[in-house]
């Protein structure tokens, strides 16, 4: 039994072969602790501890394509080649011995550079148009041989996602990551298929990358897209500015096989646009349920005073109420909320919230990203 105040929390959710046994999903975070790009037995059981905290469905870090320069810090793991698809095997098989389900959020990090390392992968990174963001020439443009080798590259992660036994699939199309930097005017200036005036235009590529996966892993098999407007390279910007455009870009990408929309915002109480007529403030999971009907997951600074950027800074967060997360789940704004910080920190944070343990709940130290407890 939930504590009455968080039941929202802990419905039960079904969608095609998923069940969870709550609305928690432990957001995608990126550890670097898989040297060689092979996640060990210390990531086997750091996912375990997670499953057996009782988080609904577990996303893994960012976990990168058969790409010759698909990462940006050794450390990342690798989703292809049978060393990394055997640790990946070890992973899931301790999630589900737990009774956890899980699905590895597969990447590409596109011409971004890592903030703590001068490494670079062996091949020149690569982009929609030879640029990390709006001016900055990095690596090379992508032919249309890459283009294609990469969405059958996803493509492959995704049935080996499937093959392993994962539950779900979940591509990174956020964070001005590669898919992003097609989305994204600023990076993507290609006059070809790939290109184009509108976000509808630059959304080509992620639908055929959605495509692709979707005819890789079957009509039954949960297919996550993460999206945000926010990138790294400008955390202020907006892809789309209406909801008009919102739905230029996200209904071809539900009608080409995403069954969820993992929508990244910072906080998740911010409204995505100024109040229009009738809207009650909806965040960008609300706007994307409501444009798609596709199911959405809402996060950002659940249960924590500050927001995860800030962390990176160094800021510390102290625990914070959920009343506000949990009047927009009861009106069903969003179906699921992910949570980072608040489960990398504590294992145990879903239980504590259950039974309204709330004096146990952790302040979250920028030191708990160095080490995988
Ligand atoms: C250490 C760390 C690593 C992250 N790595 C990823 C990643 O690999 N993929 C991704 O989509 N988001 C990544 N994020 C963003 C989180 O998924 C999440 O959206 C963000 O932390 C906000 O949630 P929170 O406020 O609950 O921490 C990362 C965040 C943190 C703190």
């Amino acid at each position: 039994m939930s504590a009455p105040h968080v039941a929202a929390l802990f419905k039960p959710f079904k969608i095609k072969s998923l069940e969870l046994q709550n609305r928690i999903v432990m957001a995608p975070m990126t550890r670097t602790f898989s040297p060689g790009g092979v996640p060990g037995d210390n990531v086997a059981a750091y996912y375990r501890r997670r499953a057996e905290g009782e988080v609904g469905l577990i996303l893994s870090e960012g976990t990168v394509i058969d790409r010759p320069a698909s990462k940006n810090h050794p450390d990342i793991p690798f989703f292809h080649g049978k060393a990394a698809l055997d640790g990946w095997a070890h992973v899931i098989e301790e999630v589900h011995a737990a009774g956890g389900k899980m699905g590895p959020q597969i990447w590409h990090t596109g011409s971004t550079s890592h903030p703590t390392t001068d490494w670079r992968p062996p091949s020149p990174v690569e982009s929609p148009s030879g640029l990390v963001g709006p001016g900055e020439p990095r690596g090379n443009a992508m032919t249309d041989e890459d283009i294609a080798d990469t969405i059958a590259a996803f493509a492959r992660a995704a049935a080996d996602a499937k093959r392993l036994g994962f539950d779900v699939v979940e591509i990174h199309g956020a964070h001005g990551y590669l898919i992003d930097q097609f989305f994204w005017a600023g990076s993507n200036k290609r006059t070809d298929h790939f290109g184009g005036a509108t976000l509808k235009e630059r959304a080509r590529f992620a639908a055929e990358v959605v495509k692709a996966v979707r005819n890789a892993v079957g009509p039954d098999f949960p297919v996550l897209l993460r999206i945000s407007q926010w990138k790294q390279q400008d955390y202020s910007y907006r892809l789309a500015e209406t909801p008009d455009e919102m739905a230029d870009w996200l209904v071809p990408l539900a009608e080409a096989g995403v069954d969820i929309f993992h929508a990244s915002q910072r906080r998740f109480w911010e409204p995505e646009f100024p109040q229009i007529d009738g809207d009650e403030g909806l965040n960008f999971a609300g706007w994307a349920k409501k444009l798609t009907g596709a199911a959405t997951i809402s996060v950002g600074s659940v249960g924590l005073s500050g927001e995860f950027l800030a962390a990176f800074g160094g800021e510390s967060s102290q625990p914070e109420s959920l009343d506000k997360l949990v009047r927009r789940l009861e009106r069903e704004e969003f179906d699921l909320i992910a949570v980072g910080r608040a489960l990398l920190n504590d294992p145990l944070w879903i239980r504590k919230v259950r039974d309204g343990d709330t004096q146990n709940l952790k302040s979250f130290s920028p030191a708990a990203m160095l080490e995988l407890a």
